[in-house]
């Protein structure tokens, strides 16, 4: 039913990789934009004609980022904050993107970095909490299906949590079945828009191939294998740096249509719908809460969470797998803050 809308978000051409056909402008922060993630992620936002303003925070090196990206001849104002600076980072700013933390080692999964992230992302909340309350939050650190409820539970007790502005940034799945399924088929990316819900790490990263036409005739060990990769993609990258780091590139560019995305929806633009990891009531009545699938995103963030639609039996299969994970995931977030 909305296939053909994804189709159209998803599968614009680079050109079209920035749309910026509204007039309102908007104040975005960084948050870790001295970081792997952090740096290109603010270059690729400093090109986006629907930011207004730029500020860059880190606890290392965002006023050298802030200087040098602000050189680049676009309208856009880049200010970069000291570890001090939160506060000021935060003020009158409309969407903060979080891509504060550690990142992987080679033989480490997502929910090792819990430990050192989980309160990086509670603090960094608690300052948006106070300082912009209304702001939009897109959380890249890992993990994912945990940072977002710890994101969540801080607004809460905060009293300012409004479930249709916080998002998991869930996109680099996407990008990548997208890629990944244009190898199999031999098509072109723009053609290979995959449907990605669930969460955001291994068995809870769900590919929705059957809705696609490209991948809903392959099956058998092709099948197995492009799912595989879909689900351990980051593994790849975490093995090829061997040691310095896991997706930083690919991730600042999902990080940046994200954006994008949600600025299109924030200015009024319809039918902007993408996979989001959000506060969903698809599977609550199993005790999830959190989930992520397709989603229209509007004036105001979350406008319409859309139903993950018809699936094939092995993706029934791969559904049973993610919950009981994704559950696990989600209760260790939400006990980090209780
Ligand atoms: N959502 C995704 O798909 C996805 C993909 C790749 C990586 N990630 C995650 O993104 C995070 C960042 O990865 P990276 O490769 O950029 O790591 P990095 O170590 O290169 O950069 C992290 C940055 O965060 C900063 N930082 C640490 N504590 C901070 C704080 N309290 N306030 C502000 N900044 C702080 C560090 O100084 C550093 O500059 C990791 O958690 C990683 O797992 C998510």
């Amino acid at each position: 039913m909305f296939s053909r809308s994804v189709a159209r978000v998803w599968a614009a051409p680079s050109s079209r990789f920035f749309s910026a056909s509204a007039a309102h402008r908007t104040k975005v922060a960084v948050l870790g934009a001295g970081g792997g993630i952090g740096q290109p992620l603010s270059l690729l936002l400093k090109s986006d004609p629907l930011v207004t303003s730029l500020s860059l925070y880190d606890i290392r090196g965002a006023p050298g980022v802030a200087a040098d990206v602000s050189h680049v001849d676009t309208g856009s104002e880049v200010n970069g904050y000291a570890a001090d600076q939160l506060d000021q980072a935060l003020e009158g700013v409309k969407v903060v993107v979080i891509p504060a933390g550690v990142p992987r080692k080679p033989g480490m999964t997502r929910d090792d970095l819990f430990n050192t992230n989980a309160s990086i992302v509670r603090d960094l909340a608690s300052a948006v909490a106070r300082v912009a309350p209304d702001a939009h939050i897109l959380v890249i650190s890992n993990p994912v299906n945990s940072t977002v409820p710890i994101v969540a539970g801080t607004l809460e007790k905060a009293g300012v949590f409004n479930p249709r502005h916080v998002f998991g940034v869930t996109t680099l799945d996407v990008v990548r079945a997208a890629r990944f399924l244009a190898a199999v088929a031999g098509a072109s990316p723009n053609d290979t828009a995959v449907t990605v819900v669930g969460g955001h790490s291994g068995p809870t990263i769900v590919p929705l191939l059957s809705q696609s036409s490209h991948g809903k005739g392959i099956t058998g060990e092709a099948y197995d294998k492009l799912v595989h990769r879909i689900q351990f993609g980051g593994d790849e990258v975490v093995k090829a740096k061997d040691g310095a780091g896991s997706a930083t590139l690919s991730m600042a560019y999902a990080g940046a249509k994200f954006t994008n995305a949600l600025l299109r929806g924030l200015n009024g633009e319809k039918g902007v719908i993408t996979p989001t990891f959000v506060k969903s009531p698809l599977f609550e009545d199993q005790g999830i809460d959190f989930f992520s699938s397709n989603v229209e995103l509007g004036l105001d963030g979350v406008k319409k969470i859309h139903p993950i639609g018809q699936l094939s039996a092995a993706e029934e299969g791969l559904l049973a797998a993610c919950l009981p994970e994704l559950k696990k995931n989600i209760e260790k977030g939400k006990a980090f803050v209780a």
